[in-house]
């Protein structure tokens, strides 16, 4: 037998321990195993994606598959100047509420990729950076992996609801024991569904200011709302300057999570060229940069999907939460988003994390519906689990919630 040469100390941790939580392990072994024509199947609820706009995208996608020299050669790093004018313009008008240049946005494959390298810009190993919880569930791999950063979690409160504040950020950094160098924010939040208001948005950029450390703001969410309300840009609420970073993607708003194509605008010169300068393990496929620059060009098709995407979430959204009132579930009122929280405190018999597990699995197994538990969003108070509503049809999702309410009410 040759012997086997041991692996690097980071890497062993990530064989000993798969960053993958379980709630996707459960999604993929699920998924893969359903039986055709199976009358009570899997139904995943776990997984922010956005499976409805597919009879739109495909026709657009597929209209002008034009590959050029251009897009199978080597290109920049950040995105070729057709994407980048495309995505600026698309940003500034839909997004940022101001004229972004081309030239102040890079394009890397996703929006995780882009936290990743963001924030070994940002800030140093041993650092810290301030994430309110609830929150997205990677964050910690992105920004703990390889960075080898630490997250300090700031917890939003239920009885407050879920906002967030000067006073706990403060608090926060206080106990933190790592010097803070950021604060990211997700807007609209995943996993409650809801847009920070503008007065929490202000506060919380202006507490940051006066520690003088960088704010990221993720608004991989932005266009998708539902609702009346609208996302109302950074740049409406605060002036921006070289400490503000904004993050958003294609992966959610136009529905197209597995493309990967996630971008990143700043005035920050040095942060623009110190991401780049790592990018070039994140770039993103030419044919896929001109695939989308096409699609942006359009303004007419993208006016259409981003009202009917906004019609469709709607009507799912109000389709779950009919479903959760008739099961006797509550659940958190949202205004964005592919999702919202459930509250299932009611159905505990006491309020612990590992009663909280009990239920996200008894749903699992005999419900066969995976939700994400909120211990995966790092919630601070157990009971809530976040259901993607946009990942299957409403009447599927309505069927969901019609098993879970029936299972708890036995
Ligand atoms: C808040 C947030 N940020 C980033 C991501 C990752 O986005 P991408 O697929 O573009 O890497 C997600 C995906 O769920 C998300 O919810």
């Amino acid at each position: 037998m040759v012997p086997k040469p041991p692996l690097s100390n980071r890497a062993q941790s990530l064989v000993d321990a798969s960053p993958l939580p379980t709630y996707i392990a459960e999604h993929l072994e699920r998924s893969t195993d359903s039986v055709p024509d199976d009358p009570n199947p899997y139904i995943g609820l776990a997984i922010a994606q956005n499976l409805l706009m597919w009879d739109i995208l495909e026709p657009q996608i597929n209209r002008d598959r034009d590959v050029d020299p251009a897009s199978v050669a080597y290109g920049e790093t950040a995105g070729s100047l057709e994407i980048r004018k495309m995505i600026a313009s698309f940003g500034s008008k839909h997004i940022w509420g101001r004229t972004v240049d081309p030239d102040d946005v890079v394009l890397f494959a996703g929006a995780g990729a882009i936290l990743e390298m963001l924030f070994f810009a940002l800030a140093d190993p041993g650092e810290g950076v301030l994430v309110p919880t609830p929150s997205y569930a990677f964050y910690w791999t992105d920004l703990e992996t390889r960075d080898e950063l630490t997250i300090v979690p700031v917890h939003t409160s239920s009885s407050d609801d879920f906002r967030l504040t000067p006073e706990l950020l403060e608090a926060a950094s206080s106990r933190s024991d790592v010097p803070i160098a950021a604060l990211l924010l997700t807007n609209p939040v995943n996993p409650t569904g809801r847009m920070m208001p503008r007065d929490d948005v202000a506060a919380c950029v202006e507490w940051a200011r006066s520690r003088g450390i960088h704010v990221v703001v993720n608004g991989i969410y932005a266009l998708s709302t539902h609702g009346d309300g609208m996302y109302e840009s950074l740049a409406s609420i605060v002036p921006i300057g070289d400490d503000i970073h904004e993050v958003w993607a294609f992966s959610k708003d136009f529905a197209m999570s597995g493309l990967r194509a996630g971008v990143l605008t700043s005035t920050n010169k040095d942060v623009l060229a110190a991401v780049a300068g790592i990018g070039y393990w994140s770039i993103v496929s030419g044919d896929t940069q001109h695939l989308l620059a096409n699609m942006l060009a359009d303004d007419v098709w993208v006016e259409r999907y981003l009202t009917e995407m906004r019609a469709r979430l709607s009507i799912s959204y109000e389709t779950t939460t009919a479903a959760l009132k008739t099961a006797g579930i509550p659940y958190v009122e949202a205004d964005a988003g592919l999702f919202l929280l459930a509250d299932f405190r009611r159905f505990m018999d006491e309020p612990t994390w590992a009663e909280e597990d009990r239920i996200w699995r008894l749903i699992l197994n005999e419900a066969d519906v995976n939700l994400t538990p909120g211990s995966a969003c790092q919630i601070g108070e157990p009971g809530f689990m976040r259901i993607c509503f946009a990942t299957e049809p409403p009447e599927v999702v309505a069927s969901a919630i019609n098993r879970i309410g029936l299972l708890l009410a036995s």
